[in-house]
């Protein structure tokens, strides 16, 4: 069983203390996932960071409720927006995002109908149970956002893989441009 974590205090600026691990997602690790595939394997060659997640250490055990800060740098990959993997909770449980900093948007999928919700600094944005997650950056500086979720909830990255999101997110020239698939 996962000791008890006593009650605490986190802060954040661009960082999260107490913080537990952090994660490092480069270029390298979204195979698959873009569209324009000769664009992603030439963006290998510097395999560049695309986004961060600090964790607060609080277990992802039942029960408690662990908080992320992802940090999603901005770029494109063949037009397509930087973004997480995107993942779905095995368990239905739902979550809760808000935006910190930059700006990016929320794309959700429960395997029929796509959603988008745009974030910003102090966006609250709602992820219902059974809603596949994508997060993406739609703008020139790193949109940052907060993550609740309960500790069971899970993550099953082949669903994403599987499904696909909905949408493919593309710089349009009036602004991010969602591109059914
Ligand atoms: O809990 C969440 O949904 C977030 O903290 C994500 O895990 C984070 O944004 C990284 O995305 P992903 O887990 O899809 O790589
Ligand atoms: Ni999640």
């Amino acid at each position: 069983a996962t000791p008890p974590v006593p009650p605490m205090r986190i802060t954040f600026d661009a960082r999260m203390e107490p913080s537990g691990p952090v994660l490092t997602r480069r270029m390298s690790d979204l195979r698959g996932l873009f569209a324009d595939t000769a664009a992603w394997e030439a963006a290998l060659a510097e395999d560049p960071v695309v986004y961060e997640v600090a964790s607060s250490p609080v277990p992802e055990a039942e029960g408690e409720l662990p908080q992320s800060i992802t940090t999603i740098h901005p770029g494109r990959v063949g037009g397509e927006f930087h973004m997480t993997k995107g993942h779905i909770h095995p368990r239905p449980r739902g979550e809760i995002y808000l935006g910190l900093s930059g700006v990016g948007g929320l794309l959700l999928f429960d395997g029929d109908k796509p959603q988008w919700i745009p974030m910003e600094p102090g966006t609250i944005g709602y992820i219902p149970p059974g809603w596949a997650h994508r997060s993406v950056n739609t703008g020139d500086e790193p949109y940052r956002f907060l993550a609740v979720y309960p500790g069971d909830a899970g993550h099953d990255y082949d669903w994403v893989l599987r499904n696909g999101m909905g949408y493919r997110v593309l710089s349009g020239a009036d602004g991010p441009l969602l591109r059914p698939f």
